[in-house]
């Protein structure tokens, strides 16, 4: 097969949520249908649970099996499916953001009881922001919900998604008696004491109303006919350019638990998910279809086995065939390296690979050259965009407990820096060194880690700070005067760049008073 036919089967996604919508569940399923693993429970959920002591066995534990889950490849009809997993807890967000860089569309799991949450807000708003497509699926229908229009109308104020049912809950909880499939007209029955596998689907046209009243009854048929009628007169039919180009979202209804409208959004999916889209470097934008091999790393991960310090990097295919055992240029180290066991990630096993393709994810073994945001191609000068750093909102100076190990603690700040782990900060008066992070989990999982993992030991010291700004100006001379008159407040990031450390809202809205000229940013891309 080609690299053209290749591309075509290619599906590469993420599914998003907030925790506990049912994200892991709906992943199950969605391995179920494509023959990934045969029984329900084989894949754990890697959020970390409420726990925030500090149960360090249990973020071990967490993070082990967050390995193994995170990229699950699949062949459905006909298509190579690549799921990139997400971790829900909130301290581990950026994570996130950064595997939606390597996705092309997003299935985003809103609970029907809960409505939209918080973590799918901020979710929602980066997959906008790098207009990734987006299906939403409509979770726990067994339960009793919110209105099926309300939770259209929240999604679309709330997220700023225009949205297109395709297929339709009718009743809920103790009613829940199925869902109307609109494109292909026909009910897919529910059936709340047995298992869904096989499914009771009735083709039905929507004037069939005897048909309908047979099998859900009078009042479900009078409720449905009159929301078909709702739905047709507010909503625009699914147009497939306006949502690959992110602007409309389809909607799918179900209960991933009860393995119940799965099929349909998988379906729906495969056909309409984009195939591998081409990225934006700083130098050009890279198509798939291009022969050369391109490629970068989103996501780093140690410690697969405690026995050895491997880590395993990430990469998403951008371009060409990547090929094992060839020599590929590393850009940012400039050296030339070759992979003997790079692995996929095809029925939630690991194996070593040949080649791989546009839109594919390859584990590379790594013994520390690789750093997130690293790109490797057949020569070329690449810098893949869209995969910045955000602003920290906890911040710590970091302070050496035992002198005797200063060199592995650098070196262990370093490695964990690379991974992603947090930000390291470097003062520009006084050098000293702050972590910043999402949420206090990482300042744990660091420390547990750094004693661990290089013998070092940190303390920490709190540090009031509200958030780090990147900055930038038209010209030096600005940027020099600027740094002269805040050198207090200036520290560099992990790539030598300069950020403000605002100690307030209301500093930052002084500081950007006094010097229109700066322009600050909350992300490290601009
Ligand atoms: P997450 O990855 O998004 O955090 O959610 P996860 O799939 O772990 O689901 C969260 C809880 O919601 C789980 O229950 C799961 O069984 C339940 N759930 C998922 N889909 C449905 C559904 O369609 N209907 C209902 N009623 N529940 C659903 P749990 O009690 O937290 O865990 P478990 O003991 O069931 O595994």
């Amino acid at each position: 097969m080609g690299l053209i036919e290749e591309i075509k089967k290619r599906k590469t996604f993420a599914i998003v949520s907030h925790p506990d919508a049912g994200k892991t569940t709906l992943t199950e399923k969605l391995l179920l249908f494509g023959g990934a693993i045969q029984v329900a429970g084989a894949v754990k959920s890697n959020k970390i649970k409420k726990t925030t002591t500090s149960d360090f066995m249990e973020i071990e534990k967490q993070r082990g099996i967050s390995v193994a889950t995170s990229v699950m490849a699949f062949e459905y009809a006909d298509r190579m499916v690549n799921i990139l997993d997400t971790p829900g807890h909130k301290d581990f967000a950026e994570d996130t953001f950064r595997t939606l860089s390597a996705v092309d569309s997003a299935i985003v799991v809103i609970d029907a009881a809960k409505g939209v949450e918080e973590q799918t807000e901020k979710l929602v708003q980066v997959c906008r922001m790098r207009k990734i497509p987006i299906i939403v699926f409509i979770n726990k229908l067994d339960r009793e919900g919110l209105d099926s229009f309300d939770l259209l109308d929240e999604i679309e104020v709330k997220l700023g998604l225009k949205v297109t049912p395709l297929t339709w809950a009718i009743g809920k909880g103790q009613s829940f008696k199925g869902v109307y499939n609109l494109f292909k007209s026909n009910i897919n029955l529910f059936n709340p004491h047995g298992k869904q596998d096989i499914e009771e689907v009735i083709e039905i046209r929507e004037n069939e109303t005897e048909k309908f009243t047979k099998h859900i009854g009078v009042h479900a048929t009078k409720e449905l006919l009159h929301d078909l009628n709702v739905i047709r007169e507010i909503y625009d039919s699914l147009d497939l350019q306006t949502y690959l180009k992110g602007d409309i979202s389809p909607v799918f209804f179900g209960s991933a638990v009860n393995n119940f409208g799965v099929k349909e959004l998988l379906d729906c999916f495969v056909d309409f998910a984009p195939n591998p889209l081409p990225r934006d470097a700083e130098e050009r934008t890279v198509n798939p279809e291009e022969n050369k091999f391109s490629g970068f790393v989103f996501k780093i991960h140690a410690n697969i086995d405690p026995n050895h310090r491997d880590r395993i990097a990430f990469l998403r295919i951008v371009s060409g065939v990547f090929y094992r055992n060839t020599n590929y240029y590393h850009n940012r180290i400039n050296k030339n390296l070759k992979f003997s066991n790079p692995t996929s990630f095809m029925a939630s096993k690991k194996s070593i690979i040949d080649e791989a393709f546009p839109g594919d994810i390859v584990g590379l073994y790594d013994s520390g050259n690789f750093k997130i945001g690293d790109s490797l191609t057949e020569g070329e000068t690449l810098t893949f965009k869209g995969i910045p750093s955000f602003s920290p909102e906890q911040f710590r100076y970091v302070i050496n407990a035992n002198p005797l190990k200063r060199k592995q603690l650098d070196k262990g700040i370093i490695q964990l820096m690379d991974e992603g782990v947090a930000q390291l900060f470097t003062t520009l008066d006084s050098e000293r060194k702050i972590i910043g992070t999402v949420g206090n989990l990482q300042y744990e999982v660091i420390q547990y880690r750094l004693e661990h993992e290089y013998g070092a030991s940190v303390i920490y010291e709190p540090l009031n700070i509200f958030k780090a700004f990147w900055i930038k100006t038209e010209d030096k001379a600005t940027l020099d005067e600027f740094i002269k008159r805040r050198r207090r407040d200036i520290a560099i990031d992990k790539d030598g760049k300069y950020v403000f450390l605002a100690e307030s809202q209301w500093t930052t809205k002084v500081i950007k008073e006094n010097h229109p000229d700066v322009e600050f940013y909350e992300k490290s891309e601009f």
